[in-house]
């Protein structure tokens, strides 16, 4: 087990800067998940961390020594590759055991080994098998299955259930929650998924364009998100976001008038003509089911683009009228309602987040 701590990271190929100023500490046995859009650099910084990579500059420590110039394999990591490759020519038992082979670990200890990873992930009836007559989600389970078997000090993950189906997804991502807290290996999962993100991280670190946008918990960067992308990033359907412009008390959304509450305007201490974007999630929003509404609640008109059933509520896609001002918002099961509508919505003044609009930075 061992913490892990980068410093400054850099890393540039030929003129494009893969990712720069990557600090973070990994604490001992915590599980990371480094989140961002495809090409933010996330896949860089595992690589660096394994040693696959060399940083152009900056440090990284695993365990307070100093790994820069450490190879690879003397770095006691296992890594989950996106395009992982198992030993074709190996049966799965065999492919399990290599790593703890490698280590020159007793035969005794390496079958029980390859019994506990496979009963965990579910692969014991699969074990004779060689690699090209499993699917390629039994391929990916085998893959981790291999990493996890030899009990590194540290455990990288990048995209590791991806060609997985939804369902085997769900069921592997709670497999590994469980094992992770079981053995406490510290561990730093990549993904694009923010779903993923949320249910399987102590901590996540969201990542656009090689830097970092925000480190937190989960629950952390979803209620508190530090800029506009990290709240659109986070979050199913993303957070809407109202371009207003504020006047008089008052926002304007497309000719829409919305009041501000007290609080937020002290907050805020907004200049007559300034422009911020508004952003809200969709279940901060309610549909009106009277006409009699409080003035004191913002609310908008919008008008209905298309309808999602999901099953235990609708989502229900529009926008400001006569505007490309996209709103989500959900509806009880047995709301209906069609394209075209015009419908009465109300934001929950609590739930208002502010962004500024040209750095995205949140003011509130
Ligand atoms: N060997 C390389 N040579 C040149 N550029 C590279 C190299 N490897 C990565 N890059 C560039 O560095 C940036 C980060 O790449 P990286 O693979 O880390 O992204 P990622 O977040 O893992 O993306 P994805 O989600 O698509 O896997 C990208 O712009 C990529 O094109
Ligand atoms: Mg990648």
């Amino acid at each position: 087990m061992a913490k892990v701590s980068l410093q400054d990271i850099k890393r540039i190929y030929g003129n494009v800067t893969a990712i720069e100023n990557i600090t973070f500490d990994v604490p001992d046995g915590e599980f990371w998940v480094l989140v961002g859009p495809s090409g933010c650099g996330k896949s860089t910084i595992l690589r660096t961390i394994a040693g696959l990579e060399t940083a152009t500059s900056g440090k990284l420590y695993i365990d307070d020594q100093l790994v820069n110039d450490i190879p690879a394999r003397q770095r006691d990591i296992a890594m989950v590759f996106q395009n992982y490759a198992l030993y074709p020519h190996m049966s799965v038992a065999e492919n399990l055991a290599f790593g703890l082979k490698m280590r020159q670990a007793d035969r005794a200890t390496i079958n029980r080994r390859i019994q506990e990873v496979a009963r965990s992930l579910n692969i014991e009836h699969l074990l004779k098998r060689k690699p090209k007559q499993l699917s390629g989600g039994q391929q990916q389970r085998v893959a981790l299955g291999r990493a996890i078997a030899r009990e590194p000090k540290v455990f990288l993950l990048d995209e590791p259930l991806s060609n997985l189906d939804a369902q085997l997804r769900d069921d592997t991502r709670a497999e590994l929650k469980q094992l992770q807290n079981r053995v406490a290996i510290t561990t730093i999962y990549v993904t694009h998924d923010q779903v993923e993100a949320m249910t399987l991280a102590d901590r996540i670190v969201v990542l656009k364009d090689g830097r970092i946008q925000q480190i937190g918990t989960p629950q952390d960067i979803y209620q508190h998100p530090a800029n506009r992308m990290v709240a659109t990033f986070l979050g199913s359907p993303p957070m809407n976001i109202l371009p207003v412009i504020y006047t008089d008390g008052k926002f304007i959304a497309n000719k829409q008038v919305i009041p501000i509450p007290p609080q937020l305007q002290q907050q805020l201490q907004p200049t007559s003509g300034e422009h911020f974007d508004l952003g809200i999630r969709p279940e901060h929003i309610t549909i009106n089911n009277s006409e009699t509404t409080s003035d004191l609640q913002p609310s908008l008109k919008i008008q209905i683009i298309t309808i999602e059933p999901l099953g235990k509520e609708i989502l229900v896609k529009g926008k400001l009228p006569e505007s490309n001002t996209a709103i989500d918002v959900f509806a009880d099961a047995n709301w209906s309602g069609k394209p075209g509508d015009y419908l009465k919505v109300t934001l929950d003044s609590n739930q208002l987040y502010i962004f500024e609009p040209e750095s995205g930075k949140r003011k509130v």
